[in-house]
C-alpha cells in the first residue's frame, strides 16, 4: 500500500503526461471562459480514465479504487473541473456497477466507460441540499411507466449528460419514500434552467435539471421502490473518496508550484523557503497532503477488498478538502502579491479548493457521518 506497483506507476505516468499536454494548455482559459469541452471527456475516455474501475465486460479498466485515485489526482493537478468531471460521471457507473440489471448495465455502461456517453447524478434539489431525505420530485406510476415532475438542483453535467440518475419520491415522506431512476439526456420533457456562476471549478458546469411530466419505465428504475436513498447514499460514499483523491492532487500541483517560487523568489538577499515563516508553511503543507492521500488510499483499498468504507470515505473527503483549502490558501500567501494575481495558477487552485468542502456532501454533513458512528459505536447499552 506504500509503494506504487509498477502498473501503478505506469498509469500514473500516462495520466500526467496525457494531463499536461491535453488538459494543460487550456486549463486557465477554460476557468476564465467557464468552456467545457467535451472533446476532453472523449480523450480522457479513449486514455480509459472515464471507467477505470467499470469491469472489462462492460468496456471498462477493470482496476481498482486505488488506481481510479491515482489517475484522479493527475488529472486535478492540472484541471480539478476535469477530475470533477471523472469523479461524476463515475456515480451512474458505480450505481449500476452495484444495482443495476443486466440490461441496464449493457445500455449505459460502456459508453460511459468510453466517455463516449456522460454521467449526472440528480440528488440536490432548492429547498434539499443536506437534508437529502426531504426531496420532493416526484415519481407517479402509470402503468408500466413513472411519470417524473420536480427541479433539481446544482448538477453537475445538468445539459450536457447523456444519462442522469434521478432519486425521486414513489412514497411517503422520508428516506423510504424515496426510489432511483435512469433518465436519459434527451428525455421529452427534460429541460435545463440556470446555470450556476460560481466562485471556482468554473469550467465544470453547474446547472439546475426541470423535470415536467417526464416518462420513465419501470424497466428503467434502479432497484426496488424505496431503496433509491440507499442507492444514491452508497454511491456518495464511493463518490467521496474520488472528491479526496481530487483534493489531494489538487492540493499537490498547489504544493509543487509554491515550493518552487520559494526557491526562485529572494528577498533580503535570501530564497524565501529559507525564511522559517515560509519553509515551514511549506512544510505544513506537505504533511497535509501526505496525511489525506494515506487516508484517501486507505478509503479506496477497503472499497476495493470488500470492506466497510463509508467512514473511512467521510474521513478522507473531510480531512483532504479542509486540507486543500488551507494549503492553496497557503500556496497564495507563499506567492504574496504575486499569489493574488491572475498570472500564476494558485489563486485559481485556491477557488476550486471551497467547493470541494461543499461537493458531494458538506464537511458539516461528513462530521455528522462520523459522530454518528462514534455514538453507535461507543453508546453503552
Ligand atoms: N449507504 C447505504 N445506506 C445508507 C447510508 C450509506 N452510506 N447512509 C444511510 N443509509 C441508509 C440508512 O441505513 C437508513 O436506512 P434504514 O432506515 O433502512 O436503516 C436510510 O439510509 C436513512 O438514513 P439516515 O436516517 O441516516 O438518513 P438522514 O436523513 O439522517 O441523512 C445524511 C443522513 C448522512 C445526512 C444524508 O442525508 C447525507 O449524506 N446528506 C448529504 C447529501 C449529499 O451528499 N449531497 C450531495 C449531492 S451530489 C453533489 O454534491 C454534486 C454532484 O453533482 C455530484
Amino acid at each position: 500500500m506504500f509503494e506504487r506497483t509498477d502498473d501503478q506507476q505506469a498509469l500514473a505516468d500516462a495520466a500526467r503526461e496525457f494531463c499536461v499536454a491535453t488538459l494543460g494548455p487550456s486549463a486557465r482559459e477554460d476557468d476564465e471562459r467557464e468552456v467545457f469541452n467535451i472533446d476532453f471527456v472523449r480523450q480522457m475516455g479513449e486514455m480509459g480514465f472515464c471507467g477505470i474501475p467499470t469491469p472489462e465486460e462492460y468496456g471498462g479498466m477493470g482496476l481498482g479504487y486505488v488506481e481510479y485515485c491515482i489517475v484522479l489526482e493527475e488529472i486535478a493537478k492540472v484541471s480539478s473541473a476535469y477530475a470533477v468531471t471523472v469523479a461524476v460521471t463515475g456515480l451512474p457507473q458505480v450505481i449500476l456497477n452495484m444495482y443495476g440489471t443486466d440490461t441496464q448495465k449493457q445500455r449505459w455502461l460502456p459508453g460511459l466507460a468510453a466517455g463516449e456517453l456522460l454521467g449526472a447524478f440528480a440528488l440536490s434539489e432548492p429547498e434539499s441540499g443536506s437534508d437529502a431525505a426531504s426531496l420532493k420530485s416526484t415519481a407517479v406510476l402509470e402503468g408500466d411507466e413513472y411519470v417524473l415532475n420536480g427541479t433539481k438542483f446544482w448538477i453537475t453535467h445538468g445539459g450536457v449528460a447523456d444519462i442522469y440518475i434521478v432519486m425521486a419520491r414513489t412514497g411517503g415522506p422520508g428516506a423510504k419514500g424515496v426510489s432511483a431512476f435512469i433518465v436519459p439526456g434527451d428525455a421529452a420533457g427534460l429541460s435545463f434552467g440556470r446555470k450556476e456562476e460560481k466562485m471556482g471549478m468554473r469550467a465544470s458546469p453547474t446547472v439546475e435539471v426541470v423535470m415536467e411530466s417526464v416518462r420513465v419505465p419501470v424497466s428503467d428504475r434502479i432497484g426496488p421502490e424505496g431503496f433509491g436513498f440507499k442507492v444514491a447514499m452508497a454511491a456518495l460514499d464511493s463518490g467521496r473518496i474520488t472528491i479526496g483523491a481530487s483534493a489531494v492532487g489538487l492540493s499537490q500541483a498547489a504544493l509543487e508550484y509554491s515550493a518552487r517560487y520559494a526557491t526562485e523568489r529572494k528577498q533580503f538577499k535570501t530564497q524565501i523557503i529559507d525564511f522559517q515563516g515560509v519553509g515551514f508553511m511549506l512544510a505544513d503543507m506537505a504533511c497535509r497532503i501526505e496525511t489525506s492521500r494515506l487516508l484517501v488510499e486507505k478509503a479506496a483499498w477497503l472499497k476495493d477488498n470488500g470492506r466497510p468504507f463509508s467512514n473511512a470515505a467521510a474521513m478522507a473527503k473531510l480531512v483532504s478538502t479542509d486540507s486543500a483549502m488551507l494549503v492553496t490558501t497557503d500556496a497564495v500567501q507563499v506567492l504574496g502579491g504575486n499569489g493574488y494575481t491572475r498570472e500564476h495558477p494558485v489563486e485559481r487552485y485556491m477557488r476550486d479548493a471551497k467547493v470541494m468542502q461543499i461537493v458531494e456532501g458538506t464537511n458539516q454533513i461528513q462530521r455528522i457521518v462520523l459522530a454518528r458512528h462514534l455514538k453507535r459505536t461507543y453508546s453503552r447499552g
